[in-house]
């Protein structure tokens, strides 16, 4: 039986949209996309995954208002956020002969859904764009704020736009197809709200996370739509990350410079990566003499019972604490050589740590890693 799905705004002016979030939404997609359509011409781009299980039904779901769409396939996986595949989609969308009334629908993770965004940022200077977000970590975090782009020899997002969606429209029954390990990483991303700036939520996911984890509906939508609603808030308030936004990256300092050392493959997903990088960001705090040696525990036995790996040490028996300590002046962060973490004051705590003791961070990587 499918429920009257939530809706949240993200405020951003004549950029606001909504993000729908319910169950057997699918279906019922032409409900909500189509009155936004500037012209019933629409391109779905997928990957290979997704596209085997998703794409007939929000085919169907659009037919539903005699929306005629063409999917646009892309292989699974981080690779397909390439400049390569990048330039393949445009010229497979161009000769679809899009006009500036064509919208995109991202049909996917976070790779399709910020694959998808860049390109609609660009497409004939700009055409609308849809996520319908596939994956827990896109549901719960990249589908929403408008942050697209690609990946490049020299680092991951480094090339890309703010463009916002006309919508996020999330059925939760997708996640039912979803890997376990993928489920799981985009928990890591959900506990990442509670320890910004949300405790009850924290308290909640202690008590009641293995029901999200298990699969069950409200529990599921409740997570999502917490996080979503913690997300659309703090975009509203610094869209273009000129402050709070950067409260989202607690833990990802720590996190990007293992991805990028373990080289985006299989070896270690994003949200495996966050997990570890907020136990990391957690000890450093407890070393800034700012955090409480109990409340690093409560993180650790929140991820670690959740599956999720919260040391470097889960992942790999060795590590090179020198090419660790360089990936993090890589970070968008950083500022004239200066580090920047996000660290935690306790649960739901988070600031921005500017000008941060680069030894402090060296000995966290290096005791993390021994
Ligand atoms: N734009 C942002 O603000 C933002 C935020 C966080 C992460 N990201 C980006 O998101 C990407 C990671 O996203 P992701 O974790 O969703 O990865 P992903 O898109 O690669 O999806 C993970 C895997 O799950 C599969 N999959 C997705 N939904 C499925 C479903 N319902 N059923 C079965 N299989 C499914 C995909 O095919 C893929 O193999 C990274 O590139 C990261 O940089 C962007
Ligand atoms: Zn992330």
């Amino acid at each position: 039986m499918a429920h009257e799905p939530e809706h949240l705004t993200v405020a951003l002016g004549e950029r606001s949209y909504d993000i729908v979030i319910g169950d057997a939404l699918l279906g019922r997609a032409a409900d909500y996309i189509a009155p936004l359509l500037p012209s019933p011409k629409v391109m779905i781009i997928s990957d290979e995954q997704v596209a085997a299980h998703y794409m007939a039904p929000l085919q169907a779901g659009l037919n539903k208002a005699s929306i005629a769409s063409q999917p646009i396939i892309v292989p699974a996986g981080e690779a397909s956020k390439s400049f390569a595949r990048f330039e393949w989609l445009m010229d497979a969308l161009l000769t679809l002969q899009p006009d500036r009334k064509t919208t995109l629908i991202a049909l996917g993770g976070g790779v399709v859904g910020d694959l998808c965004g860049f390109a609609a940022s660009v497409l004939l200077r700009g055409v609308p764009f849809i996520q319908v977000p596939t994956s827990l970590l896109a549901q719960v975090d990249s589908s929403v704020g408008g942050k697209t782009g690609i990946n490049t020899q020299a680092g991951k997002n480094l090339v890309g736009s703010f463009y916002q969606p006309q919508l996020v429209l999330i059925d939760t029954d997708t996640l039912r197809t979803l890997p376990a390990r993928e489920l799981r990483a985009g928990y890591a991303e959900v506990v990442k709200y509670g320890l910004i700036d949300d405790a009850p939520f924290f308290n909640w996911l202690e008590a009641e996370g293995d029901q999200v984890l298990g699969g069950s509906e409200p529990a599921m939508a409740k997570a999502i739509y917490t996080s979503c609603a913690s997300k659309a808030r703090i975009v509203a308030a610094d869209e273009r990350e000129g402050g709070v936004r950067a409260l989202l990256n607690l833990g990802h300092t720590f996190g990007h410079a293992l991805e990028a050392e373990c080289g985006y493959g299989g070896e270690l997903v994003h949200g495996e990566a966050v997990a570890i990088g907020m136990m990391m960001a957690c000890r450093l705090s407890e070393k800034m003499g700012q955090l409480s040696a109990d409340v690093t525990q409560r993180v650790e036995a929140l991820l670690g019972h959740s599956g999720l790996p919260v040391s470097p040490r889960d992942v790999r028996a060795s590590w090179d604490a020198v090419a660790l300590c360089k990936h993090l002046y890589a970070d968008k962060k950083t500022e004239s050589g200066a580090l920047t973490f996000i660290t935690l004051r306790g649960i739901g705590q988070a600031v921005v740590s500017k000008n941060v003791d680069v030894a402090l961070a060296r000995a966290v990587i290096e005791e993390s890693i021994a």
